[in-house]
């Protein structure tokens, strides 16, 4: 088993705070909250991928037992924040969010067309089943390469230029001796957290809104919630204290929230909405099928002359998702010449969104493959390939890195995973008549910062509670910001509490590219800062420490210090009762400034995999995996492997068994439930070994942490393919790498 090598046993990692609610059932989950005079929607969805709803018989339905309302675009409440709903003649155009029991207009299989709402759920599931939905449909496209000649120009490029989507040409292509061009498709994904996507909707007035609701982000949810039933943002409540995993799939407010609160105006009571596995597959996005172009010139001696890299997603009939496919070519290796373009092609189906690591783990699966097949021309080892053509600036923005460990990872990680073991053949590397092969990727990911807010409130007996509306959706945010405020302040874990999950708490952004650490970390410990300060100020005021000298002072087990040396200083507790305070409260806001300008700001990473291959059946197994970050400072060594650990089981799915496949006759999805729509199990896991380089980046925000999310999973497809080449010099340009393309 691996050695935890950087958990320091003289300050280890804390446990989750919260893993105990969370393991006896003490954790409150949106569909779990016992509101009196709850009632239960069921959403009944379109069995057609294009066309219009010609009527809807609810009478059945209607009297069935228990039978509340029977909600539709005949008789939903209108949504002011969408103008009216006369029936429009025309679809919506691109650019349109859906809008829930809107219009007459079916613009994707499985689309919520109405809701049955009950006293229980099994009255409302029974009622559902009774309702007669006719449609006259039209002719739909729903496949990708059938339809791909019609992908154009992005709207948003069109309507904006300096759109990062826009085509992209840097430098003049320098002598090609070796070339290599290949395209690669990605499949449709889909997020499926354990935990479906759960609203309880709360009309506590005419005006005023409490949503418990699983979401990524309990402010944008307040904020477009707000915008939908043009109420005040301060009359909006959303709340999420615990989510079963999102990867994504909660970062926007969907249809199936706005028909939940829609229903429970309609209804005046509070309703629940619970989203079936099955409906999971088209109400909360999804990774788009996406194929990829690249060609990659290099001269004889491994250097890289140009890159082109072309990427076209799928998007919805009325809605456009841009991710960010393209954009690691321009900027993860050193290159004289390189050309991007970023095309959508749209189809009858709901829109996407951001998936684990999205459009970046889709574009480095190509450009990582792509790396893997050039060094393979040209006979060189991947990984010195990649260090021969490492990047010292950012040739994109023409911008030092704020900081970049990527070579101390590649060394660590080659050595921790015995890369010198690699023969350079492919199907050379065989071990009781299977194939056994090695391969690595790198991983990028330009994290973010957002302004966010915290406050802390230290109490009478020195404990304090640290409060910002951040999320946790899995990482364990609030044992990292426990962590950060205790230290800050001096004080045992214990003597913490963090809150979370409340659009009522200090403005924070959702949990989403792997922005909460370098963000809401940065709040929270410029406030625990600000905190200590006051303290430090209010001992100052107190006799005996007047006389000190202020550059000396220290905090140290709850408690102001003289000196280092000091051993017998005033407590936090003591400070306050001195001053006849019970509580002692101070906000802050932490935000980037000049050096997002002055520096280009990326996470980097690699990963190691060894797999083995039968060469009879074409089953991969992953054997091994070796990961190495450079994520600036690790704020809890625990959680933060965790979460490593966690984004490479998602790249093992990626790689080897995600597949959302539709039946195009009827556009609809027949992979629906986990029988057919495979995840990693235990079993499909090896042995996973994380490193960090555990150095602050200084000049990425106070406490010198970048993101850790999305750079676990970034990479790891292109190195379970590369892998799967070497064991097979078989090169697999199509996730995910299932036996028949094996054999
Ligand atoms: Mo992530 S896909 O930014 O939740």
């Amino acid at each position: 088993m691996e050695k935890r090598i950087f958990d320091n046993p003289a300050d280890p990692s804390l446990d989750r705070v919260d893993g105990r609610v969370k393991v006896t059932g003490k954790a409150t989950y949106s569909a779990e909250y016992a509101v009196p005079n709850l009632a239960h929607a069921v959403l009944v969805t379109s069995t057609i991928a294009k066309g219009v709803i010609t009527g809807i018989d609810a009478e059945k339905a209607n009297s069935a037992p228990g039978v509340l309302a029977v909600i539709s675009h005949l008789n939903a409440p209108k949504v002011p924040g969408w103008g009216s709903a006369a029936q429009p003649a025309e679809r919506a155009p691109i650019g349109t969010s859906f809008r829930v029991f809107y219009d007459h207009f079916v613009y994707f299989d499985g689309q919520p067309v109405a809701m049955v709402v009950a006293d229980t759920h099994e009255r409302a599931v029974y009622a559902a089943s009774l309702l007669k939905i006719t449609y006259q449909s039209e002719k739909h496209r729903t496949h990708f390469e059938a339809n791909v000649q019609q992908a154009i120009v992005p709207l948003n490029v069109q309507r904006n230029k300096t759109s990062p989507f826009a085509d992209y040409d840097r430098g003049e292509k320098g002598q090609v001796e070796a070339h290599i061009e290949a395209e690669y498709t990605i499949p449709t994904q889909h997020h499926q957290p354990m935990e479906p996507h759960a609203i309880v909707a709360v009309w506590e007035a005419e005006d005023k809104l409490t949503v418990y609701d699983k979401n990524q982000g309990v402010k944008s949810a307040q904020g477009q919630l707000a915008q939908a039933f043009k109420i005040p943002r301060e009359n909006v409540r959303v709340i999420a204290k615990y989510i079963g995993g999102a990867f994504g799939s909660g970062i926007r407010v969907w249809p199936h929230t706005i028909a939940a609160v829609l229903a429970a105006k309609h209804v005046g009571r509070p309703v629940k909405l619970v989203l079936g596995r099955e409906q999971m597959f088209t109400s909360v996005g999804y990774r788009p099928y996406t194929v990829q172009k690249l060609t990659i010139g290099a001269s004889k001696n491994g250097k890289l002359t140009s890159i082109t890299h072309e990427g076209i997603g799928q998007t919805s009939a009325y809605e456009e998702h841009l991710e960010r496919t393209i954009l690691a070519s321009r900027s993860l290796y050193a290159c004289p010449h390189v050309s991007t373009r970023y095309r959508l092609l749209s189809l009858d189906v709901n829109t996407p969104t951001w998936m684990r690591g999205p459009g970046d783990a889709t574009g480095m699966f190509a450009l990582e493959s792509a790396m893997d097949e050039m060094a393979f021309a040209l006979n060189i080892d991947p990984l010195d390939f990649r260090i021969k053509n490492y990047a010292e600036l950012d040739q994109e923005r023409n911008l030092p890195w704020s900081a970049k460990s990527l070579k101390e990872c590649y060394v660590l990680g080659a050595e921790k995973f015995g890369w010198k073991n690699r023969k350079l053949e492919p199907k050379s590397m065989q071990k009781d008549g299977v194939l056994v092969g090695y391969g690595m990727a790198s991983s990028l990911y330009g994290f973010h910062r957002h302004p966010s807010k915290a406050r802390a409130v230290m109490q009478a007996d020195g404990s304090v509670i640290v409060q910002s509306a951040t999320m946790d959706i899995g990482p364990g945010t609030g044992t990292a910001m426990t962590r950060i405020a205790a230290k800050v302040l001096g004080i045992h874990a214990k003597m913490v509490r963090f809150d979370l999950g409340d659009s009522a708490l200090p403005d924070a952004p959702g949990q989403n590219g792997s922005s909460t650490i370098p963000s809401v970390g940065s709040a929270v410990h410029d406030v625990c800062v600000a905190l200590r300060d006051r303290l430090i100020e209010m001992a100052f005021e107190m006799p005996g420490f007047a006389t000190k000298e202020k550059s000396q002072v220290v905090v140290r087990n709850g408690q102001v210090l003289a000196s280092m040396a000091d051993t017998n200083g005033v407590s936090f507790g003591d400070i306050l009762k001195h001053h006849h305070r019970n509580e002692l409260e101070i906000s802050a806001e932490s935000k980037s400034g000049p050096e997002r300008d002055q520096y280009s700001m990326y996470s980097f990473g690699c990963h190691f995999v060894e797999v083995e291959v039968s060469p009879f059946t074409g089953e991969v197994h992953v054997t091994r995996v070796v990961t190495c970050a450079d994520v600036g400072t690790i704020i809890n060594y625990k959680t933060a492997r965790s979460q490593s650990i966690g984004g490479i089981v998602g790249g093992i799915g990626m790689a080897l068994m995600e597949e959302s496949a539709m039946d195009h006759r009827y556009g609809r999805y027949v992979t629906s439930d986990f029988s057919s729509y495979h995840i990693p199990v235990h079993a499909d896991i090896p042995p996973i070994e994380v490193y960090y380089i555990d150095k602050p980046d200084v000049h990425v925000n106070p406490i010198g942490s970048k993101g850790l999310g999305e750079i676990a999973i970034v990479g790891v497809a292109a190195a379970v393919a590369n892998a799967v080449f070497h064991a097979t010099g078989k090169r697999i340009r199509q996730l995910p790498i299932t036996p028949d393309k094996l054999i």
